[in-house]
């Protein structure tokens, strides 16, 4: 349902000419969970943030549900992120002063009610927690961030990933400040989702501990694929 075709991704810096993504195809099954591996600078975030639409592709295409990331425009790249996918970033980006379950539901403030209506949400609240729930995070629902440890915080953003139920989950490098333990944890967390939702799960990670465990990883080296890996 992914499928990454002869992608490229160049950035210009004065007269210098960067191939963050060199040419690179790979399609990715429905409910997949996927790991993006490879050293720094290798091209992890520029190829999740080319599938997240959240930046423009040079050459090439990204197809998903047969719809042409290449050649949507901006008001279509949003509206696609708002009702297919989630987000969940290395440093959780929840906000200090809202509580647990208002960090989750803020996921729908973008949505009308009529999409509200077409993902099958009539109370937002009771979605949010729902969500938090899913997340091992019942009872926590009116912390404040500062008040969750980190990988707690790192389950109150995916909560809020899910939250408007994505058909694809895009996480760069979710375990990156946590100990092993709790990156362990929220790898499991993200592969339970990803089998029992049918969601598909694509991270990117360069910790070999974290690595261990995956089902499939792909491997980049200087915007290139070396390795596709099934474990
Ligand atoms: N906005 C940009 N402008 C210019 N060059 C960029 C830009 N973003 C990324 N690059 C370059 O593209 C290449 C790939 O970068 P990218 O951030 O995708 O690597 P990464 O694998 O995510 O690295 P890390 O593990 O350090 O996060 C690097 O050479 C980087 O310097
Ligand atoms: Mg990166």
């Amino acid at each position: 349902m992914v499928e990454i075709k002869s992608l490229v991704k160049t950035y210009k810096t004065g007269d210098e000419e960067v191939r963050a993504i060199d040419d690179i195809s790979l399609n990715i099954k429905q409910g997949e969970i996927v790991a993006i591996s490879g050293a720094s600078g290798s091209g992890k975030t520029t190829l999740l943030n080319l599938i997240g639409t959240l930046d423009n592709i040079t050459s090439g295409d990204i197809i998903i549900n047969e719809h042409s990331i290449a050649s949507m425009n901006e008001k279509e790249k949003t509206n696609y992120r708002k009702l297919n996918l989630g987000f969940i970033f290395q440093s959780y980006n929840l906000i200090p002063v809202l509580s647990a379950l208002e960090n989750v539901e803020l996921a729908f403030q973008p949505l009308s009610k009529q999409e509200l209506a077409e993902i099958g949400i009539s109370d937002t609240k009771l979605a949010a927690k729902e969500a938090l729930k899913a997340v091992g995070l019942e009872g926590y629902e009116e912390r404040r961030p500062g008040q969750l440890s980190g990988g707690q915080q790192q389950r109150v953003s995916i909560a809020r990933a899910i939250v408007r139920k994505p058909k694809i989950l895009l996480a760069d490098e979710p375990t990156a400040n946590l100990d092993s333990k709790n990156s362990l944890l929220i790898l499991a967390l993200l592969s339970k989702l990803s089998h029992e939702n049918k969601i598909t799960v694509i991270y990117s990670s360069h910790d070999q501990e974290v690595l261990k465990n995956v089902e499939r990883v792909i491997i980049l080296k200087d915007g290139k694929l070396v390795e596709d890996k099934k474990c």
